[in-house]
């Protein structure tokens, strides 16, 4: 397969695995290509990629500009605060600014579910979503497979948990389905709380014992704890939390094998993770970030190669 089945990125959900297995093949180009001296090629010369952020983020924002701009891409940015947002309004406004500046390819992240669906159907633009509220976050769940897939070989047959506040995290969700795609077993861990009831419908299991959780896995990766998508409290204190589901050496030590430590970042030390696990080599932490600016290059590269002009 040399294309893409779908002419958006808008969620895992709409891909099948070939897609993937074209991205990662395409990321690997790419990755050797991150590491020249010079780190950039001219494919998109003739492209112009708008990035619309009405969501704080540092290093998705960051991911795809570099990816774009390693790309010989044009490059516009746009952000406003999430509070600043309301539901339908201000993605009207955005359609009309895009039309009127002819850009090829939208890259958004939007506190509403739906948001790039939504983007899809009314502008004449290729859409990656960056993130949509609690929904899908696409890319990162590709550049999460793709390290796992460089650590251990493969993502099929292997065994990832997934800790932390699941119900408001669209990082989970993205995962959930890119790693069943490709044939991962997959478990969810963390308060009874913050696990959605719907969750075991999507084939996954869940386990509320972190120990339990830890000795069954290859793989862990551990989530923020969203505050900022919460409005009530979804556990007693963060102290226990983080003595409940956060994981430090000592417990990892006391496994009887060396499992493969993640997370997406922003990074809440000493709450889900020690620093002494997020800086030991078992933690891929920092492949994943530089593992993104590859994934987003391939991802990028081959929906503007199904752009008609
Ligand atoms: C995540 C996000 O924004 O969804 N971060 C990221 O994209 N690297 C997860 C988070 O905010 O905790």
């Amino acid at each position: 397969m040399s294309e893409l089945s779908v002419n958006h990125l808008l969620g895992i959900k709409y891909l099948n695995n070939d897609d993937i297995n074209l991205i990662f093949e395409t990321a690997d180009h790419f990755k050797e290509v991150i590491n020249r001296p010079i780190k950039k090629v001219p494919s998109l010369r003739d492209i112009t990629i708008a990035n619309l952020f009405f969501e704080n983020s540092t290093r998705t924002r960051l991911s795809f500009e570099l990816a774009e701009k390693r790309l010989s891409a044009d490059v516009v940015n746009f952000s406003a605060a999430s509070s600043s947002v309301k539901k339908g309004e201000t993605l009207i406004d955005t359609v009309n600014n895009i039309l009127s500046m002819k850009v090829d390819m939208v890259v958004m992240r939007h506190p509403n579910p739906g948001a790039g669906v939504f983007l899809s159907r009314h502008v004449d633009a290729s859409i990656v979503n960056a993130g949509d509220g609690a929904h899908e976050h696409p890319t990162q769940a590709l550049l999460d497979s793709y390290s796992i897939r460089e650590r251990l070989g493969d993502v099929g047959g292997k065994k990832v948990v997934i800790v932390g506040d699941i119900l408001h995290s669209r990082v989970a969700l993205s995962n959930i389905f890119a790693l069943k795609l490709q044939g991962a077993e997959v478990r969810v861990c963390g308060p009874k709380t913050l696990l959605p009831t719907y969750i075991e419908k999507l084939g996954v299991k869940v386990e509320t014992n972190l120990k339990k959780a830890l000795e069954w896995c290859d793989v862990a990766n551990m989530l923020r704890v969203q505050n900022e998508r919460m409005e009530i409290s979804y556990f007693p204190s963060t102290r226990e939390y983080t003595q409940q589901f956060g994981v430090n050496k000592k417990l990892l030590e006391s496994l009887d094998k060396e499992i493969v430590i993640m997370h997406p970042g922003p990074i809440n030390r000493g709450v889900e993770i020690t620093s002494d696990v997020a800086d030991s080599d078992q933690a891929i932490i920092l492949d994943q970030v530089q593992n993104g600016v590859a994934v987003r290059m391939a991802v990028i590269y081959l929906l503007a190669s199904k752009i008609k002009r």
